[in-house]
């Protein structure tokens, strides 16, 4: 049986949100289904940094095309070239000013924010989030389509402005009217994209709701247990410790069906952000992209600078949702562990459903069953920033299946969006 504080967080990743009468249900803890980032703590609007100056990202000019993906649509899905070209400034890259800009628990967007290939302040548009995916690292538009929408909806940025913080609450500047979306709190967002176990982010609630900030003790440690090659075998060993490492220190631990995205994160290490051409995963290259680097003592820490690494050449065919599919599915088979939550007394509770999760099991059979239970988890959640303003599904499922169903047949997958 699941505690009070189990159920609350498991319907909070689950999508209860989009359902506030489920917060006053007799039973259940209403204080974990609400909004974790209000008041003044990380990652709150209160500590979240502003620029007057907005700016959209720098745009993709002939002179320097890329993948020649622009306005969210598929560019040439053809990599192995130089990013950022020789000669393009407007893609160098300048250091965040942390006074004014957003930065946030992904260092793939917060390079490519210190890039522009989305807009430097941190305050992008789902169209941005398309094309910097596609031109920098060559993901497959359709696996890019994909995240935009997972950040978009699970972490309640905005579907009428289709904006987002990739960081902190920044709802002032997402939301098309804050009065009735309420708080939109960004990638920051606990347990909606943002999740326990994370390689080199804190867990949220064993360190004062920092989730976001790059952990130099973390860095360190994926660094020892995978004696620099971050590869699929190596990563998996570490996300196992880290597992391990959460379930001891954290009493409300919660790993549920999203956490299969921390796996799809982890082979981005390896499948995204090597260089051509041999492609290795190794200390320079992350370290690089992490913004970690050694003190005159031997020490990692941040030095707060998530760069593409000099003369940096992305992979050459896209990252589609089928191959990420494969390596969730490989990495989880190297190590597999529960799906559930610490209570709070010492004990675990496994948890069923949705996504083929039954009895705490990740119960996959094949890698396209995996990119199938991708889809799921985007058409499910319905972001909350809909919920005081009309009968929230139907203008969400419009935005969904806009956005999803062309590649959703493609894939083939069994059921239906609607
Ligand atoms: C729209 C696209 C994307 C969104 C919304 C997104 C969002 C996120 C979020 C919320 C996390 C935190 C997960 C956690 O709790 O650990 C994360 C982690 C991560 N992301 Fe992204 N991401 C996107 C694309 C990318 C791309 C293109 C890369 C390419 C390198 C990337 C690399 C990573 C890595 C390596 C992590 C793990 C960081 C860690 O665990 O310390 N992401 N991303
Ligand atoms: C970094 O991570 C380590 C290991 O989990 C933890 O002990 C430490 O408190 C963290 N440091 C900060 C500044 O969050
Ligand atoms: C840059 O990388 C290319 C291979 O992509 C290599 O041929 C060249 O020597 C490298 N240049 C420098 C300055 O490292
Ligand atoms: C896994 O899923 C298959 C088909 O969906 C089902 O027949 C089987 O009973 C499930 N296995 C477990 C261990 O739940």
């Amino acid at each position: 049986m699941y505690t009070k504080t189990l159920a609350a967080v498991a319907l909070a990743a689950q999508g209860a949100l989009a359902y506030p009468w489920v917060a006053s249900q007799g039973g259940v803890d209403s204080s974990l289904l609400r909004r974790q980032t209000p008041g003044t703590g990380a990652g709150s609007a209160a500590q979240c940094p502003n620029n007057p100056n907005h700016k959209g990202a720098e745009p993709i000019t002939a002179k320097y095309p890329y993948n020649n993906a622009k306005n969210g649509v598929p560019g040439n899905g053809k990599g192995g070239f130089l990013v950022p070209a020789p000669g393009d400034t407007a893609h160098q890259f300048v250091a965040p000013d942390y006074s004014k800009d957003i930065r946030g628990p992904c260092p793939g967007l917060n390079a490519a924010a210190n890039h522009g290939f989305l807009s430097r302040d941190g305050i992008v548009t789902f169209n941005e989030l398309v094309d910097a995916q596609q031109n920098v690292y060559n993901v497959g538009y359709d696996l890019a389509v994909l995240l935009a929408v997972l950040g978009l909806t699970t972490t309640d940025g905005d579907i009428v402005t289709e904006k987002l913080s990739i960081g902190c609450d920044a709802t002032t500047r997402t939301s098309f009217a804050p009065l009735l979306t309420g708080s939109e709190p960004g990638l920051d967002g606990h347990n909606k994209f943002e999740a326990d176990t994370s390689l080199t982010r804190n867990d949220f609630f064993t360190h004062n709701q920092d989730n976001f900030k790059m952990n130099a003790t973390l860095f360190s440690m994926m660094t020892d247990t995978t004696k620099g090659l971050y590869n699929r075998e190596n990563l998996a060993l570490y996300r196992y410790q880290r597992y391990q490492q959460s379930l001891v220190e954290n009493p409300n631990f919660y790993f549920g069906p999203f956490s299969l995205l921390l796996f799809g994160a982890s082979s981005f290490l390896y499948e995204l952000m090597p260089s051509g051409p041999n492609y290795t995963p190794d200390v320079a290259t992350i370290s690089s992209f992490f913004g970690a680097e050694k003190d005159a003592s031997g020490a990692w820490k941040f030095n707060g600078k998530e760069k593409i690494p000099d003369n940096w050449t992305n992979r050459v065919e896209p990252y589609s949702i089928f191959l990420v599919g494969a390596e969730i599915f490989q990495q989880y088979a190297l190590h597999p562990v529960l799906f559930g939550g610490n209570t709070g007394n010492g004990q675990f509770d496994v948890i069923s459903g949705p996504a083929g999760i039954q009895n705490g099991k990740f119960n996959a059979t094949s890698p396209e069953s995996v990119a199938c239970l991708l889809f799921q988890l985007g058409t499910e959640r319905i972001p909350s920033s809909l919920n005081s303003v009309v009968t929230p599904t139907v203008k969400a499922l419009d935005f969904l299946a806009g956005k999803l169903a062309p590649t959703f047949k493609n894939l083939g997958c069994p059921g239906s969006l609607t």
